[in-house]
């Protein structure tokens, strides 16, 4: 193995894997869990490639404490995971249901006898479906029923769960899920999915403060970020390019990190007394986290979308913006560029735009999807998976020698697992999953970070 790894992390710098429930969780009928949007979505003819479903995914709900054991073979000393709403309230309100904490229990307690710190997101898009039936997160009641939420969560585990994550990557519900409908529940509103954001962001800010009143603390979000490259130096690519990076970026951070919209057009399309709202949406966090993956190349809308570069998902017409290929990159199996560079890049940016006003950063995701499966002699050489990892680790080693506090790293995944309305068809994990006989190999990658995380 290799002695040339990125270095320069010290030595209180956080390693993680992360996963989230739908995507590896399965048992979706069992222990009292209610359904959830994924579950009625993937029963959708069309919805999801192959017409796979999360039913069973990587059988983590049965089969945890064999992944924890991978875990602490890795050597990372943090695991960031999701709870499924719909296993602690199968209606997503009313008493909890005693099945889903315990199995939750035997979980964080399993990584603690690990040495392992338990980091989990309240929310990673598997809405209780019962609530989806009343409007989901286009009904302002939501926001109230996630506080609620949050505090059965800070009662239950806030005395063994150290670091806690409100909600993963609002902008994909937003936009995938009610504004384009290639995510659950499905919707094409376009910009009338705009209260979506808007009651996530309120969601997270009523949960920051349940958590606390529950006497559970160091608490973050998990938003996603990326530069937005403009496809050229024409106004109307620059113009498009700052549509998008304002919808994608700056709507979702602002409100957290400065208790605002980006622009008062913006504020104007919220739905509910927006100023009290930001007041709620801007409690100070402890941390902010980061998932990223790959800029975004942008230009007016002409007609030119790479599919590729929205996961094969059709864009409706009607925006005033579009992704174009980024060229001259290698690309993921997934389609998306391999750009170490970018991951610098954001972050920089992040420590320009909120300076004083930025709490330390975590970076909750990063990683790719490289679908090597096992040779004849069993095993996955997944090469490219551990170039794109030393190259963004050093881009990342880079950020933090010049200063900026990013204090921990949560490779995504741990495991190969449901890629939403992929299916299983994209593989990022550091361990690769056989989805006929769910056996778990550890590919050439996770030895790669092994070494890395005992450096
Ligand atoms: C974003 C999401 O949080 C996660 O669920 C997904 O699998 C990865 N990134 C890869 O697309």
């Amino acid at each position: 193995m290799t002695v040339d790894q990125p270095t320069g992390f010290g030595p209180d710098f956080l390693w993680g894997v992360s996963t989230s429930a739908y995507q590896i969780e399965g048992g979706v009928t069992e222990g009292g869990r209610g359904p959830s949007t994924w579950d009625t979505f993937c029963a959708e003819p069309g919805r999801i490639l192959n017409g796979d479903t999360g039913a069973v995914a990587c059988d983590h709900y049965h089969r945890y404490a064999e992944d924890v054991a991978l875990m602490k073979d890795l050597g990372v000393g943090a695991y960031r995971f999701s709870f499924a709403w719909p296993r602690i309230q199968p209606a997503g309100k009313g008493p909890a249901n005693a099945e889903g904490l315990a199995f939750y229990d035997r979980l964080i307690d399993e990584l603690l006898a690990q040495g392992i710190k338990p980091v989990p997101t309240l929310y990673h898009w598997d809405t209780p479906q019962a609530l989806e039936d009343e409007g989901g997160w286009l009904n302002r009641d939501i926001t109230d029923r996630f506080a609620e939420y949050a505090s059965i969560l800070a009662e239950r585990f806030g005395d063994r769960v150290p670091q806690w994550i409100t909600l993963n990557e609002p902008v994909v519900l937003t936009l995938f899920a009610y504004g384009v409908g290639a995510h659950a529940p499905g919707k094409q509103l376009m910009f009338e999915s705009l209260p979506v954001a808007h009651h996530q962001l309120l969601a997270h800010g009523k949960a920051v403060q349940a958590l606390r009143a529950g006497g559970a603390g160091n608490i973050g979000i998990a938003s996603n970020h990326a530069p937005t490259w403009p496809a050229s130096d024409s106004a109307e690519d620059q113009g498009a390019a700052a549509v998008y990076d304002t919808l994608f970026n700056w709507l979702f951070a602002d409100p957290v990190l400065l208790g605002r919209y980006p622009n008062d057009d913006l504020a104007a399309a919220m739905p509910g007394p927006v100023a009290e709202d930001l007041a709620v949406i801007g409690t100070p966090i402890d941390w902010y986290g980061i998932n990223h993956y790959s800029p975004a190349r942008i230009g007016a809308a002409i007609g030119q979308a790479d599919t590729a570069a929205s996961d094969g998902i059709e864009i409706p017409s009607g925006l005033p913006f579009e992704p174009r290929e980024l060229e001259g990159y290698p690309k993921t199996d997934f389609g998306w560029p391999v750009v170490p560079e970018a991951f610098g890049e954001i972050l920089r940016t992040f420590q320009q735009r909120y300076g004083d006003r930025l709490p330390p950063i975590y970076i909750t995701e990063n990683g790719c999807a490289i679908n090597d499966g096992p040779g004849s002699n069993g095993v996955v050489d997944d090469q490219r998976r551990i170039e794109f990892l030393d190259g963004y680790l050093r881009s990342l080693a880079e950020v933090v020698a010049e200063g900026i506090d990013v204090r921990g790293y949560f490779q995504w995944s741990l495991l190969d697992n449901f890629e939403w309305a992929a299916g299983y068809s994209q593989r990022f994990g550091l361990v690769h999953v056989d989805f006929e006989t769910l056996v778990r190999t550890p590919k050439a990658s996770y030895r790669w970070y092994r070494d890395l995380i005992a450096r």
